[in-house]
């Protein structure tokens, strides 16, 4: 029988996990299946217990239940327990669930691998300091950057997160209308595009050749993409971090890096679609 895997949200209709995760396995020729598993908000723990019991080798976690799959984990990662958020889990001979958290991985990956973009020694600006920022910064601090500064609407946020990962790498931080300009690469780890909104940015905040990433994707250019092109500059959604993240994941499950490139470009068409 196939090995089964999942992602588990809610809501979780809309989630690509089992067209990228089909794919890699059929690229690397890995007998397993895929599901989305719909979890009660109240009852996440026992729809992950359910589906371990019943064989289950490993999951995705989604929206909302990051937070609480590191509280069910019973061992972390390094940077799952820094992100404090788990978006993999994976099952041990003894039952044990282990939680990764791969995001921060899948993107960096996009940015270097995909779009061959550098990280080190650039000037980078992290938008945003919620959970997809956090989840960012120990991956991005392990690309030694040459400065790393976390702006938030909530300035105070922003410095609190600083602060919390401040024995992982030196960074700054303060509000968005404190910013100045001269960023290589700004990532915007806000929630803003999700609100077709643009958070407030002054006009020379990139450098001439500065690069613009948003986590969000969508079929049309997010806002964030959107103003960064109109100042001429290079810029790319969240998709690619989508399946780099998986990717991380199904390397975790299954000892097989897979290949983003041609899922990328067939997602990519699926939204268009
Ligand atoms: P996520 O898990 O996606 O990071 P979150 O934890 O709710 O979501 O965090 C959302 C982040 O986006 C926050 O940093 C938020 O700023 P505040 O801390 O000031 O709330 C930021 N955000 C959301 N909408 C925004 C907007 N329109 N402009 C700028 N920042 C925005």
């Amino acid at each position: 029988m196939s090995d089964r895997y999942g992602v588990v949200g809610n809501p979780i209709d809309h989630s690509l996990s089992p067209q990228i995760h089909t794919a890699f396995a059929a690229q690397t020729g890995e007998d397993l299946v895929y599901e989305k598993l719909l979890a009660p908000l109240d009852g996440f723990a026992g729809t992950v217990q359910a589906f371990f019991t019943e064989g289950g080798r490993g999951l995705n976690v989604t929206v909302p239940f990051k937070l609480e799959a590191c509280e069910l984990a019973d061992e972390l990662t390094e940077r799952a327990a820094a992100a404090g958020a788990v978006n993999t889990l994976v099952s041990d001979e003894h039952g044990n669930l282990l939680g990764d958290n791969t995001d921060g991985a899948g993107l960096v990956a996009d940015i270097r691998e995909n779009l061959g973009w550098v990280i080190e020694d650039k000037r980078v600006l992290l938008l945003g300091a919620g959970g997809a920022a956090r989840g960012a910064l120990l991956p991005l601090l392990a690309e030694r950057p040459a400065q790393l500064h976390i702006a938030n609407r909530t300035a105070a946020k922003a410095c609190q997160l600083a602060d919390e990962f401040s024995h992982y790498g030196a960074m700054t931080a303060g509000g968005l209308d404190e910013l100045c300009g001269g960023f290589d690469l700004v990532i915007n780890a806000s929630s803003a595009s999700l609100d077709n909104q643009l958070p407030p940015l002054p006009e020379d905040l990139l450098t001439s050749s500065g690069r613009a990433y948003d986590m969000v994707y969508g079929a049309k250019p997010t806002p964030f993409v959107h103003w960064a092109r109109a100042q001429g500059a290079e810029a790319a959604d969240g998709l690619g971090m989508l399946v780099g993240q998986a990717a991380e994941a199904f390397f975790l499950w299954r000892g097989v890096k897979p290949r983003v490139e041609p899922v990328l470009a067939q997602l990519r068409r699926t939204l268009k679609a």
